[in-house]
C-alpha cells in the first residue's frame, strides 16, 4: 500500500483563507452600513486597493543552515514586551463590532501575547478597558480642538495603564470617504466617544469638541510626552525628512501609515514607504508599520526591511465580530504561527535575526 505523505501541513487551508473566512462571516454578522464604514477608503481607493498587493513587490533571499528548531517571535518595544511583533491598530467604535468593543479585543489580543493600541474614539472608558486588559496596550490620541480634552485623556490613558501614546498625524481632517459617504450609524450615546464626555465643559457638543486640530506642529509631541509621562510614538508618516523631524522633536517611535487607505488618497504605500523611512530614522527609534498586513510573509517582508512590529487593522475588526475576543485571539495567534512558520524556512530563529539582505524588490 501506498504510503500517504501530508500535501500541506499547516493544518488547514493557511492564514490567508482564515481571514477570508473571519471577513465573510464578519461581512455576514454586521449591519451594512457598519462594514461598509470598515470596508471604506477615501477618494478613489487606490490607496486602499494597493496596500495588500504591495507587499509581494519584494522577494526574500533567506539564510540555510541555520538552527531553527526553536523560533522566538518575543518582541521589544519601548521597554514593552510582547510574545509576537503583531499589534493591533487603533480602531474606532469597537462596540459596533462587538457588545463588549475594546474590552473584548484587548482581552483576545493579550491572551495571544499581543500590544494592543486603544482608539481615542474607543466605545469603552479606559479604565474597563485598562481593568479588562490580560496583555500590554497603548493609547491613541488625537489633538482635539480642545486640547484639554486630549491632555485629560492620556494622563487618565497613564493612570489606567497605558504604556505610551500613539499621536495619529494625519489626520488634520477626517478623509472624506465615498462609500460611507451620507451614511448614518446609528451608535448609542453610551459607546459614542464615552471617553470624552466627562471632560466636556457644560454646553459643549463632544462632536466638535472632539474634532482633530488642523493647527497641530511638532512640539505637541513633547506636550503630550510631558503631561502624560510617557513615551510618544508618532503615527502615519510616510517620508524619511518627516520622520527624523518627528525624532528630533523628541517622539519614541514612528508608525509608518497611511491609515488602512482611509486619509490622503494615492500615497505610496507603506511597504514602499517603510525604507525611507527607515532611512530618515536611522535607528534613533523604533519604526512600526501597518496596511494591509495579512499573513506571516508580509510581516516577515516588513520586519527584514527593518520595522520593529507590524500592526493589524480591519481582521482584527471581522474576528471580533465573529468570535469576539476568543476571535480576536485566534487570529493573532494564526499570523503568528504563521509568521514563526515562514521565519523557520527563511531561516531566522529570531526577529533580531531578519535583516535587509534577506529582501530585495521583485
Ligand atoms: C482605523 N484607523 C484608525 N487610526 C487611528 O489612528 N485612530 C483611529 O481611531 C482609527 N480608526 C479606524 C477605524 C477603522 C474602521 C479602520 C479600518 C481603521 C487606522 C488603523 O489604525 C490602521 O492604520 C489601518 O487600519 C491599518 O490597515 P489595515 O490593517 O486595516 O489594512
Amino acid at each position: 500500500r501506498a504510503g500517504r505523505l501530508p500535501v500541506a501541513d499547516d493544518g488547514g487551508g493557511g492564514v490567508l483563507s482564515e481571514l477570508a473566512d473571519s471577513r465573510e462571516r464578519a461581512r455576514a454578522a454586521l449591519p451594512r452600513e457598519v462594514w461598509d464604514y470598515y470596508e471604506a477608503g477615501s477618494g478613489d481607493e487606490v490607496t486602499l486597493g494597493e496596500a495588500e498587493a504591495a507587499w509581494r513587490d519584494f522577494r526574500l533571499r533567506p539564510r540555510v543552515l541555520q538552527d531553527v528548531s526553536r523560533v522566538d517571535l518575543a518582541t521589544r518595544l519601548l521597554g514593552t514586551v510582547a510574545a509576537s511583533p503583531f499589534v493591533v491598530a487603533p480602531m474606532a467604535f469597537h462596540a459596533l463590532a462587538h457588545p463588549d468593543g475594546e474590552c473584548a479585543t484587548v482581552r483576545g489580543a493579550g491572551d495571544a501575547g499581543c500590544l494592543t493600541v486603544v482608539s481615542t474614539r474607543a466605545s469603552r472608558t479606559l479604565e474597563d478597558i485598562g481593568a479588562a486588559a490580560t496583555g500590554p496596550w497603548w493609547f491613541q490620541a488625537y489633538l482635539m480642538r480642545d486640547r484639554g480634552l486630549t491632555e485629560a485623556l492620556v494622563r487618565r490613558a497613564a493612570a489606567a495603564g497605558a504604556r505610551a501614546v500613539v499621536l495619529t498625524v494625519d489626520t488634520p481632517y477626517v478623509g472624506r470617504k465615498g462609500r460611507v459617504s451620507g451614511v448614518r450609524i446609528a451608535v448609542r450615546d453610551d459607546q459614542y466617544l464615552v471617553n470624552l464626555a466627562q471632560h466636556l465643559v457644560p454646553g459643549a457638543v463632544a462632536r466638535e469638541a472632539a474634532e482633530q486640530d488642523p493647527s497641530m506642529t511638532p512640539d505637541t509631541i513633547g506636550r503630550l510626552a510631558e503631561v502624560s509621562g510617557l513615551p510618544v510614538v508618532v503615527k502615519g508618516v510616510l517620508r524619511g525628512d518627516e520622520a527624523a523631524r518627528c525624532v528630533e522633536a523628541g517622539a519614541a517611535g514612528v508608525v509608518v501609515s497611511t491609515h488602512g487607505g482611509r486619509q490622503l488618497d494615492r500615497v505610496v504605500p507603506s511597504a514602499h514607504a517603510l525604507p525611507d523611512v527607515l532611512e530618515g530614522v536611522g535607528g534613533r527609534v523604533p519604526v512600526l508599520v501597518d496596511g494591509g498586513i495579512r499573513s506571516g510573509t508580509d510581516a516577515l517582508v516588513a520586519l527584514a526591511l527593518g520595522a520593529d512590529a507590524v500592526l493589524v487593522g480591519r481582521p482584527v475588526l471581522w474576528a471580533l465580530a465573529a468570535g469576539g475576543a476568543e476571535g480576536v485571539r485566534e487570529v493573532l495567534h494564526g499570523l503568528a504561527e504563521d509568521l514563526r512558520h515562514v521565519m523557520a524556512v527563511a531561516g531566522a530563529a529570531r526577529p533580531d535575526a531578519l535583516d535587509r539582505s534577506m529582501v530585495t524588490t521583485a
